[in-house]
């Protein structure tokens, strides 16, 4: 990543008066998409950040969020500010990836796993697994408590990979508060629980720490599906809530990275909101839990 000097040790102080100057001379939406287009090349040139072929309309209201938050007037004085004022881009990453999760978000996919995922992967040796966009860990946690259960966790390597760091730190650190708790139980017990959440962490008062050697096997690391290489040959690669950010083709280098990535009859879940429809690569995969979009690569391939 290129480092660019800074010129300003602090962030500009046109905050306040700029949502007065955003209320009263708001610019065309035609001049917001032109200076849009600039920032995220701007973005991809100065950091190597590549946002420019996410879909627009949600990555459009994330950056006004931003440009609300920083104050700026305009598009291009966001520019301004992520080119000069280093501290604003680890933020500004913040606003362009989303980071809502829960642990065993969507029980039926992992109830999915167990029962019809899970009986093959036990004729393996050894297994892979990739968790892409892995966010802050919940959707790790929750495939290294599954594979704890039924028993693969000691022949297991989990990558997990996101783009964003602060992400990936919140991961390895495996700390939530506690307000979320009910609702990660819940979901647990839905997704065909052998046992209590509450085995895999220790409560404080405001935080639960997951059990660290439930991620004893797991290699975190710094990825980008946007223009990173292949990560593994994996058995099972789980990307969910992340492709629906994307645009057409970016879903298709995105899906092009898993048909690559995976063994040869390998699994990829992608969670109900997505599907490979359009992607270019449905061909290389049966449809195997088709109301959780669980698919697997196909043998001859
Ligand atoms: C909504 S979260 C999903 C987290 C988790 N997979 C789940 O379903 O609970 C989306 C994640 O995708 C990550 N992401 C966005 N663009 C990415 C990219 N180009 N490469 C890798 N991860 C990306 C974000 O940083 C964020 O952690």
């Amino acid at each position: 990543m290129k480092q660019l000097k800074p010129v300003q040790a602090e962030a500009p102080s046109f905050s306040s008066s700029t949502s007065v100057l955003a209320a009263t001379c708001s610019s065309s939406s035609s001049t917001d998409v032109l200076e849009i287009e600039l920032l995220l090349d701007a973005l991809h040139r100065a950091h190597e950040y590549d946002f420019r072929g996410y879909a627009r309309p949600s990555l459009t209201r994330r950056l006004a969020q931003a440009r609300e938050h920083f104050g700026c007037r305009s598009y291009s004085q966001l520019q301004d500010l992520l080119l000069h004022e280093p501290m604003a881009l680890p933020k500004l990453l913040g606003y362009l990836t989303v980071q809502v999760s829960e642990m065993f978000r969507d029980p039926g996919y992992f109830r999915a796993l167990r029962q019809e995922v899970v009986p093959h992967l036990k004729t393996y040796p050894s297994l892979k697994v990739w968790v892409a966009g892995c966010g802050a860990g919940e959707e790790l946690y929750s495939l290294a408590i599954l594979f704890r259960e039924e028993e693969l966790e000691d022949r297991t390597v989990f990558y997990a990979t996101d783009i964003d760091r602060d992400a990936l730190k919140q991961a390895e650190a495996g700390i939530y508060s506690l307000d979320r708790l009910a609702l990660f139980t819940t979901n647990h017990r839905r997704s065909g629980a052998k046992g209590s959440l509450s085995e895999y962490y220790h409560a404080g008062s405001r935080a639960a720490v997951f059990d660290r050697t439930l991620r004893k096997r797991t290699v975190f690391a710094e990825h980008n599906l946007v223009s990173d290489a292949v990560f593994a040959e994996a058995h099972l690669i789980s990307c969910r809530n992340v492709l629906i950010y994307f645009g057409r083709p970016l879903q298709g280098r995105a899906v092009g990275l898993f048909t690559e990535a995976l063994a040869r009859k390998g699994f990829l879940g992608l969670g109900d909101k997505e599907t490979l429809r359009s992607t270019g690569h449905d061909e290389a995969f049966e449809p195997f839990v088709p109301r959780e979009r669980i698919y697997r690569k196909r043998g001859e391939l």
